[in-house]
Formats: structure tokens, sequence, C-alpha cells
């Protein structure tokens, strides 16, 4: 089994280039406290004119939010990028595979800027591509690698993707992980199984709520254990193998956070992220991508009350859009997303005014080979069919 080194590194400080976080992001930055940042944003933004197109997640923060060109999850994100050829930079204020995947999906003379290389995602840094690789061996020894296709969500680096690509498999995202699993057991046969990375709430929740597989069906892939941690008999029996991956943000909240607010909140309904654990998602009234709980609140009618475990910063943004409703976040205690929230307004200057002098600056590239065989994976996805988006 190779031994892959997990550098756990401060956010923002030292080197691990192939890790989504924990990346230096050197540059001239101007000072937080700026009181012409907002001006200068907008002033770099109009000398760039149709030259820049700025991507902005729902999980971003307001300043930047203010200076998107549009917004959506990472679904929505990567089909807008696609969309704009016409455009030489693509801004995207998002995390590092969001990044990626525009880098994958426009063309080649086109430049993705991520205005800082910290933000990462540490879901992907959960499974890495030697891991990955091993699994797949160890999958192969148990004979049962040639009825496996592997599915990994968005999230996750682009060599992993490229695996992907690579073994039949495809790309999903929350909006679409139902289809794409409903694809990927329709590719190998009867005894076709999902290897699933790397958030496994997200395949457990779809698997067992949305395709009616049993939690027996699933099984655990420990990487840092032999055989995942598993016995060849469970490989064997399983439908769907679960990468250990989680989000650090969705994976906080809990089943007694939403007891007590039933609690204590007249009819009020839960609304979650399907990377919420599988007994927060059971005791949710509604769950769906981050599209989905934007559109759910919008068609809600005036007065109704509503608790939503998602990233803080979209739930703030939509508890000050609709004032007519009683909108909470699940748990006090439950912050930001730390990588999501590195983009803040000095970053977005800085690559806008790098851009307008010239100097082309946090550019994300993917090789051409990671990019051929993870294009493949993304456009299965793109592909997939029926209703790609479930929102
Ligand atoms: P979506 O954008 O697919 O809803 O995913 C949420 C997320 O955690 C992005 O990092
Ligand atoms: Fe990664 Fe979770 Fe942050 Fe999304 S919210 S970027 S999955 S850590």
């Amino acid at each position: 089994m190779t031994t892959i080194d997990l550098p756990l590194l401060p956010l923002g400080r030292g080197k691990d280039l192939s890790a989504e976080r924990g990346v230096e992001c050197p540059g001239d930055l101007p000072a937080a406290s700026d009181p012409d940042l907002v001006a200068r944003a907008a002033a770099a933004k109009a000398a760039l004119g149709d030259r820049v197109f700025v991507l902005g997640h729902h999980y971003q923060r307001d300043e930047v939010v203010e200076f998107a060109d549009v917004m959506g999850d990472s679904f929505k994100l990567a089909k807008d990028a696609a969309a704009r050829p016409e455009a030489e930079f693509i801004v995207f204020c998002g995390v590092h595979f969001m990044a990626e995947s525009a880098d994958i999906l426009t063309g080649p003379e086109q430049k993705v800027i991520l205005p800082d290389l910290a933000a990462g995602c540490s879901m992907a840094d959960m499974a890495r591509l030697g891991q990955v690789q091993d699994a797949w061996d160890a999958l192969t020894d148990a004979g049962i690698a040639d009825v496996v296709v592997p599915i990994t969500y968005m999230n996750s680096s682009a060599d992993i993707k490229a695996f992907c690509g690579r073994h039949d498999g495809a790309v999903c995202t929350s909006s679409n992980a139902e289809v794409a699993l409903e694809w990927a057991f329709a590719q190998k046969g009867p005894d076709t199984k999902v290897l699933f990375f790397p958030d496994q709430h997200l395949g457990r929740n779809t698997a067992v709520l949305k395709l009616g597989y049993s939690l027996d069906d699933c099984v655990v892939w420990n990487p840092l254990l032999p055989n995942g941690g598993n016995t060849v008999e469970q490989l064997r029996a399983a439908k769907v193998i679960l990468w250990k991956g989680h989000c650090s943000v969705h994976g906080r909240f809990t089943p007694e956070v939403v007891d007590e607010l039933r609690a204590t909140i007249p009819d009020v309904q839960i609304l979650v992220h399907p990377e919420c654990a599988h007994e927060v998602v059971l005791k949710a009234d509604l769950v769906g991508s981050t599209e989905f709980i934007i559109n759910t609140i919008e068609a809600a009618p005036a007065g109704s009350s509503w608790a939503i475990g998602t990233e803080l910063n979209l739930v703030k943004r939509l508890a000050n859009a609709h004032p007519d409703k009683k909108i909470a976040f699940l748990d006090k205690t439950v912050c930001y997303c730390s990588t999501m929230n590195r983009i803040d307004l000095p970053h977005l200057v800085w690559a806008l005014e790098s851009l307008v002098a010239g100097t082309v600056v946090n550019q994300i590239t993917v090789d051409p080979e990671t990019e051929t065989w993870a294009k493949l994976a993304l456009q299965r996805m793109l592909d997939l069919p029926g209703k790609t988006s479930r929102d």
C-alpha cells in the first residue's frame, strides 16, 4: 500500500501545491482597511469590460458577491463557465476544484483565475489520487473492479475526475447525484457497484434516500486501512462503496439541534444540503443542493419558518433577502466555510487590478493529459439522461 503524505498546514501558510488548501498566496494585496476597495474593484472590472467574467459561488462573502457577473452552485457555475467562450479571463470566486473544472471546460485561450490560492476544499483533500489508485488495486484483487463504476463528486481534484474518466465513470454534483447514480448502476449490468468519492454523506443520502438502497448495501472505504477497512466478502456484497470523506462545514450539523429547533420554533421546516450526515437528513423536511435551497426559500409563502443547514454566508443572505419569512441557521456552533471565505475583497481587487496592469496572477491550469480524461468525466455528467438538475 502506498504511503500518502497528508500534511496539515495552517490555512494560507506553507506550500503543498498538490493540496486544495494550505497554499501560500503571495502578492501585494491592498490593505483590508483601505476605504477605496469597493471603488477600486468597480474601476478594475469596468476597465476590463467583457474581457473578464466573474463567477461567484453561493457561499462567497457579500463583499465578493457584489462583483460577480453570475452566482451559482458548482453545477451551474461549471455550465456558466463553459458558456462564456468570449471572456479572456474567468475570475472564479469559489474554491480550487471549481476553478480547475472551469479551466477544463473553457477554451485553451481562456485563463481561469482563483483570487486566493489558499481557497481550497478540505473535502477534496480527503481523496488523493494515490489513495484512489490503491483502492482500485484492492478492488481488482477482490475480483470486482470490472463491475465498479467510479463516481466523483465535483468537490474533488482534477486528477480524481480524470481517474473517473479513465475508468468509465463520471462526475456528479449535489444537483444531479441521483441521476448520476442511476446512470452508473445502468453501466455494468445487474452486478454493478458504485465507488463514490469523496463525500460519504452525499453518496449515502443519494443511494439510500433517492435510489432505495439500504444502509447495509453501503460500505465505507477508509483510505488509511487495508481494503478500506472491509473484508473481501463485504466488498463483494456491497452495492455502494463510500469514500470516507466529508465536508467540514455540513458535517457539523447534528440531529439533536433539529429536535431543539422543532421544539422552539412553531411549524419550522428543516431544509438541508445533502452533504449533511444521514441522521440529519433523515430528520429534515427537505434536502437539496444549494440552488434547490435558494429556490425553495424563494417559493416559500410569507410567514413560513425555516431552519437551514448549509453554509452561513448563504443562509444570512437568504434571511436578509426574505424579511417576510423567518429564517434561522440550523446550528449556532457551525461557522463559515473558512476556505470559501479566503476570497475577500482585497484578493479580488488584487486579481482584477493585476489583470488591468497586464499580469495574470493565480492562474489555475490543468495539464493536458489530466484535462482530457477529466473532461470526459465532466462531459458524461453534462450529458446525463433526462433532468440533470433536480432543482
Ligand atoms: P453545491 O455547490 O453543489 O451545492 O455544493 C456545495 C458545496 O459545498 C460547494 O463546495
Ligand atoms: Fe469544501 Fe464544504 Fe467548504 Fe464546500 S463548504 S468548499 S465542500 S469544505
